[in-house]
């Protein structure tokens, strides 16, 4: 894969998540000019590594991590600015200064009161609930959708009216609190007015129409690499709903919650870990609840990133990667964590489902159906050598190869980067 010949590319998870993709963007950054988030927020986690160094990211793109770069909140993206603030700090604290940052003013804040009614109506929720992050992502989307209760970045431009529509939305959500959740720990509006009204002098000069920026970038002759957030499969629309975040979070929300036109994007890099993980409730139908899925999790160091959950392991999902791939119209596709696999006697591909009324044709919409699946397992042998001495993609050992081979056929695409170790150094690249 030639990096420098790359039009306008998005990087996106083909699973639930925490694929790796936050390596993957950050060892194609280099190769850009702008990297942009556009859904989302606090509840992902893009952990990079650079020369030994753990950055863990949440809400600030990873193109901050590269000086020279421009990196993008774009208007679709649930940003708690507080929270980045202390992204910020914290990299500061580590020398690493976050260079050019632009902010959509159209970006929906989450708010203290999001978090705080994520957790109230989980906990309503009972054993119906979704295992959210709680981050405040549905909240504060929801809310966007109502339009009447969304604060955006821009309306922190204006003081005496964002204290005063503050004001309204804290009055009616203590009310909702009290009613529906008997939390009777009303929110202050005037304290949180004063947080956010002052957290946004840190970044005043950072907050602009992201939509005309990317369009004379574009015109410019910059390159522009989007960042998904989340996987595929938690896609508000596409995912196995309800089990879902509240974002697109495919290569097709890119347009929209970015800004920019849908025929921008030339490249699409799907990720997929050598095996499947998922954090949360919801349906996994190849899921491993027994000594292999805890040996994955052990030596994927499979524990959330923002959350610190233990994550649910199991078989690689070819049929689900094959769905994502379509969706999003993935071009390329990027296998992590293959030296987490060493050692296993035979490794699994799930290749479809089927129920007790026969085989399902594919990775389905019914999220029903879907738990109540079963995975048809394909079995290959397993590997001792340690991926991370093979030095390049073609010295990877026979039965490794013959894994990527078989996932590549069955999924439909090019696997172009195999990683198997955290570093950058780690990465095996391969030429297609
Ligand atoms: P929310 O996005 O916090 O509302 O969570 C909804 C569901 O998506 C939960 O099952 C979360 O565990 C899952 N989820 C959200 N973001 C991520 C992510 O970045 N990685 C993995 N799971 C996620």
């Amino acid at each position: 894969m030639d990096f420098k010949t790359l039009g306008h590319t998005c990087v996106v998870g083909l699973h639930w998540g925490d694929e790796g993709k936050g390596k993957i963007v950050d060892l194609l950054t280099e190769h850009f000019d702008v990297v942009v988030r556009y859904n989302g927020g606090g509840n992902a986690g893009h952990t990079v590594q650079i020369a030994g160094e753990k950055f863990a990211l949440h809400l600030l793109p990873v193109g901050v991590l590269s000086p020279g770069k421009t990196a993008v909140i774009g208007p679709g993206v649930a940003l708690d600015l507080l929270r980045m603030l202390e992204e910020i700090d914290a990299l500061a604290a580590r020398g690493v200064t976050v260079g050019d940052l632009k902010i959509s003013d159209r970006a929906n804040l989450v708010m203290p009161y999001h978090k705080k009614q994520d957790l109230l109506f989980e906990a309503a929720l009972g054993a119906g609930k979704i295992g959210t992050t709680a981050r405040g992502i549905g909240p504060c989307y929801a809310d966007k959708m109502l339009r009447a209760t969304a604060l955006r970045v821009g309306d922190l431009l204006r003081p005496e009216l964002f204290r005063e529509r503050l004001t309204r939305i804290v009055e009616l959500k203590n009310r909702t609190f009290a009613a529906l959740y008997g939390d009777h720990r009303p929110e202050d509006a005037e304290a949180i007015a004063d947080e956010c009204l002052a957290a946004v002098e840190c970044v005043r000069g950072n907050i602009c129409d992201t939509t005309r920026f990317f369009y004379e970038a574009m015109q410019a002759g910059k390159r522009l690499l989007f960042e998904g957030a989340n996987g595929t499969l938690l896609d508000v629309d596409h995912g196995t709903f309800p089990y879902v975040t509240s974002s697109t979070t495919s290569a097709i929300g890119v347009p929209a919650g970015a800004g920019v036109p849908a025929s921008t994007l030339k490249t699409c890099v799907g990720v997929v870990k050598a095996y499947t993980t998922r954090v949360g409730a919801g349906p996994f139908p190849s899921e491993l609840d027994n000594e292999i899925g805890q040996y994955i999790r052990d030596r994927g160091h499979e524990y959330g990133t923002t959350t610190g959950r233990p994550r649910r392991c199991g078989w690689f999902d070819a049929a689900a990667a094959q769905y994502s791939v379509r969706l999003s119209g993935i071009t390329h596709m990027a296998v992590m964590h293959l030296d987490t696999l060493t050692g296993l006697e035979r490794v699994g591909i799930c290749t479809g489902y089927t129920t007790p009324a026969g085989p399902l044709p594919g990775f389905v919409s019914d999220s029903t159906l879907l738990a109540e699946a079963q995975p048809i397992i394909e079995f290959m042998p397993g590997w001792k050598d340690d991926p991370r001495g093979a030095g390049s993609f073609e010295k990877l050992s026979r039965p490794a190869r013959d894994y990527l081979a078989r996932i590549e056929a069955l999924v439909g695409v090019p696997i172009c980067i195999v990683s198997v170790g955290p570093d950058r150094a780690q990465t095996l690249i391969r030429s297609i």
